[in-house]
């Protein structure tokens, strides 16, 4: 594939739990270096579409690429190491453990390649330096907000093409909101490719290139966050109901 294809390129994707379908033909991009809003009211099938990208859920078929990689073809724990990342709801870590060993669990496939391991801590490190300082303490000992920091470093560690996120914000208070929203800001200004599942439409808005909205197992809309105003608002929150 050519250096043009897009980062995550996904047409008419089913997918799903048992014989029964949660997405129905859906069709989404992520550009080279885009940030991409996923919206959609509870139980839509946001999460399901994340955890399809990572191989987690079995049932699926239609056309799931990363950089030009089918997907489909690559059981989960290939789609793990370098290909997509994902940062689940929940952040989901270690908490009695020191920030580092959780970062490092992200690099387990790596562990081979030292100097490799030790090139993305450093980017992590460089990336969130609240985090070089505090590598020994336990990640339970964070804010909410510098948890969700760890979370994203230990996707990074895992060197992904294209960066997943399922509600960064969910639980937080506000001022760990307004870290997560930086996290995410410092990611695009490194050009990441980035697909963030976020209920807060102002958050999306701010963050994001461009929004899909996915309701009944479909894309329901898909418009550039620069042209959705406050007519745009409404218009995602009559699909969020
Ligand atoms: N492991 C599973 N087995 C069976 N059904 C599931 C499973 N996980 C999710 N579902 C169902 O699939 C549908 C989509 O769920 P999903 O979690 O993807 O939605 P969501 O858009 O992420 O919702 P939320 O906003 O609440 O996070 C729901 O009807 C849910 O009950
Ligand atoms: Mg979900």
């Amino acid at each position: 594939m050519s250096a043009a294809a897009p980062a995550l390129h996904i047409a008419g994707l089913h997918a799903g739990y048992g014989r029964y379908d949660v997405l129905r033909g859906v069709d989404l991009d992520v550009g080279p270096g885009e940030a991409v809003g996923l919206l959609g009211p509870n139980g839509a099938g946001k999460t399901t579409l994340l955890r399809s990208i990572m191989g987690l859920v079995k049932h699926r078929r239609g056309v799931l690429s990363v950089a030009g990689t089918d997907l489909l073809r690559l059981p989960a724990h290939r789609i793990a190491r370098g290909h997509a990342g994902l940062v689940p709801e929940g952040r989901r870590l270690f908490v009695d453990q020191p920030i580092e060993d959780n970062l490092l669990l992200g690099a387990l496939h790596l562990r081979r390649h030292r100097d490799r391991v030790a090139e993305l801590l450093e980017s992590v490190y460089d990336l969130f330096p609240v985090l070089r300082d505090l590598r020994r303490r336990p990640a339970g000992a964070l804010s909410g907000g510098q948890q969700q920091m760890v979370a994203i470093g230990r996707m990074l560690m895992s060197d992904p093409k294209v960066l997943l996120l399922d509600e960064p914000s969910l639980g937080l208070a506000p001022i760990a909101i307004g870290e997560v929203a930086e996290a995410l800001e410092a990611l695009r200004e490194q050009g990441r490719s980035i697909l963030v599942v976020e209920q807060r439409v102002d958050l999306v808005l701010r963050m994001c290139d461009r929004i899909y909205v996915l309701a009944g197992g479909e894309v329901a809309l898909e418009e550039r966050a620069s042209a959705l105003g406050d007519d745009g608002r409404a218009l995602i929150d009559a699909y969020l109901g």
